[in-house]
């Protein structure tokens, strides 16, 4: 499929935006705490609303510099307006493909983004030259495939999630890049490549159970339509697995386990 197909099918819907902002670095992009430190650098590439940027941007204080880029105009705009009383941070609408400047950064981190890019490699070989030597490219991303619930969801949301994972793949997705990612960093030089496993784990004791659990129904309202007008599912069946997978939320869902790898290198 074109550049295009995969450049429209991973624009956020606008009403995503509230998925994004349930994020902060503590429970979005953890591996990234114990580095940083008052006056470091970092770029947030793919940084959509903002919500990580910002608990970057305070972690590295006043005497810092954050810089999150994001090809979407509208969060942009959102993470621009929450962003005031940070003068150490700054935003700017741009594509990885594309963005062109000279300064480089003690961290450049990337987060759930190269899932949606169908030049994963590209884009990673982009971010490593905007690494200072001796700083850190630190990447977090999914395996779609080896996410789990216990126990299985209904029929009608497996479908709809086996739609989701092809609508992806034939726009040039990489549904397992987490697992990919290492010898994506061995080919561009990097040597010592930490893996560390970042799933996000929720369990039905747990409050945050229901909204955490939710995502695949969020998937199915936020994108689901996208899949619909492409001819991947229909719009009964997309219906029918919000309604399958609320209800199995509220009855017999124990737990979901969404498989995200942290993969980072020193430059
Ligand atoms: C799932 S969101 C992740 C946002 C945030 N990093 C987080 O972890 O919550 C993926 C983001 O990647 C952005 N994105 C898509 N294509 C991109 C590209 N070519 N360059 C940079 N960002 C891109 C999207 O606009 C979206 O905000």
């Amino acid at each position: 499929m074109s550049d295009q197909t995969a450049t429209t099918r991973a624009e956020m819907p606008k009403a995503a935006n509230p998925i994004l902002e349930r994020r902060t670095v503590e429970n979005g992009n953890r591996n990234l705490l114990k580095h940083l430190k008052p006056g470091l650098s970092v770029l947030d590439v793919g940084c959509g609303s903002g919500a990580i940027t910002r608990g970057i941007a305070e972690l590295v204080g006043a005497e810092g510099r954050v810089l999150g880029i994001d090809p979407s105009g509208n969060l942009i705009a959102q993470a621009r307006q929450h962003s005031e009383a940070l003068p150490q941070l700054d935003f700017q609408q741009a594509d990885i493909y594309g963005f062109e400047t000279t300064e480089q950064f003690d961290i450049v981190t990337c987060a759930r983004v190269l899932q949606w890019l169908a030049k994963p490699e590209e884009a990673l070989a982009r971010m490593a030259k905007l690494v200072k030597p001796g700083g850190f490219l630190a990447v977090l991303d999914y395996n779609h495939e080896k996410v789990e619930w216990t126990p299985e969801p209904p029929e009608a949301m497996k479908k709809f999630y086996g739609a989701f994972l092809k609508w992806r793949e034939e726009a040039g997705f990489d549904n397992a890049i987490a697992d990919h990612l290492k010898d994506q960093f061995l080919k561009l030089g990097f040597e010592k490549i930490t893996v560390e496993p970042q799933f996000e784990i929720s369990v039905k004791s747990e409050p945050t159970f229901a909204t955490a659990s939710r995502i695949w129904s969020e998937v199915a309202e936020l994108r689901g339509p996208q899949l619909v007008k492409d001819g991947y599912v229909s719009e009964e069946d997309r219906l029918a697995a919000i309604e399958a997978y609320d209800q199995w939320i509220a009855t017999t869902g124990e737990s979901m386990r969404l498989y995200l790898l942290a993969v980072e290198a020193k430059k």
